[in-house]
């Protein structure tokens, strides 16, 4: 059994951790670092890596990016020739990460998106050594879809489209559950009936496996209500999407920067 070390184990690693031991992992495989004491549910918790007392197989970075320059010395001085450090940290790019632990038996970058809490994560990964990542695929696809990166801008690039998209999709439901409020409906009636519509439909888009096109088509009569909708979507959309994004995109550059300097 892999032993894994979580330093660091809040939002994302707890989401992290619930997605593993909802697929059947050995809680006794994980421990996690948290300076507050606070537990992660199901697994053992210590306040210290030095509390903690083990060479674990797999480290995983879990604390936020700016506190890399001085954590890791620290985190080093339980990496060995056998340890994989995996970062979910945004902004530290491979070259620094693997400057910190240059000791380690690889090096992988992990984005994960807050689904993996349920196993429908979208995870893009990238490793220092590209022989390991058959050991570690079937590990990273439990929480969801896993794929490998061939460069840290296709790394950036898939964590823009995912990362925040559950928080866009929470506020499309939202706006929708609200549309169906100012029509009339009971706030709560209006919220599920919006969100089981998104899931239902993101539900198809992922099961049928035709182009969006396709099903936007079959639910478009020609001169009808649906048609007469998406003409007001489709001028805004896709100009609304590239702005958001490249605003998440300006931010992000700015915490790397921080992040490089601190
Ligand atoms: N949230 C996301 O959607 C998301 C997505 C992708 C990547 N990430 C990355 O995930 C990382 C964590 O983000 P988060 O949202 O999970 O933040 P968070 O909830 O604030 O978690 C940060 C964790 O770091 C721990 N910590 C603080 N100081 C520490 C120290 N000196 N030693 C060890 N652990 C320490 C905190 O401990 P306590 O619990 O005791 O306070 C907490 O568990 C960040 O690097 C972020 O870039 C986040």
């Amino acid at each position: 059994m892999a032993t894994t070390l979580f330093i660091g184990c809040g939002n994302m690693g707890s989401a992290m951790v619930a997605g593993w031991l909802m697929a059947g992992e050995d809680p006794a495989s994980f421990t996690a670092v948290r300076p507050s004491g606070t537990p992660v549910p199901g697994i053992r918790t210590v306040r210290s890596v030095g509390e903690a007392d083990m060479i674990p197989d797999r480290i995983v970075l879990g604390f936020k990016p700016q506190q890399l320059r001085d954590l890791a010395p620290d985190v080093a001085r339980w990496v060995t020739s056998r340890t994989t450090v995996i970062s979910m940290l945004a902004g530290a790019d491979m070259a620094t990460l693997q400057g910190y632990f240059p000791r380690a038996r690889a090096v992988v970058r992990v984005m994960p998106n807050q689904p993996v809490s349920v196993r429908r994560g979208v995870l893009p990964l990238l490793c220092s050594d590209p022989a390991l990542q058959s050991e570690l695929q079937p590990w990273f696809s439990m929480l969801g879809f896993a794929p490998w990166c061939l460069s840290e801008e296709e790394f950036g690039a898939i964590g823009f489209v995912a990362g925040s998209t559950p928080a866009y999709v929470a506020r499309f439901i939202a706006a929708f559950a609200a549309a169906g409020e100012g029509r009339g409906l009971d706030p709560g009636l209006a919220l599920t009936a919006a969100r089981e519509a998104v899931l239902g439909s993101a539900w198809l888009a992922a099961s049928s496996g035709e182009p969006m096109t396709e099903l936007a088509r079959r639910v478009t009569s020609p001169n009808g209500t649906t048609e007469a909708g998406l003409k007001v979507l489709d001028a805004e959309l896709h100009g609304l999407i590239d702005r958001t994004l490249a605003a998440a995109t300006a931010r992000s550059a700015e915490l790397a920067a921080e992040t490089r300097g601190s």
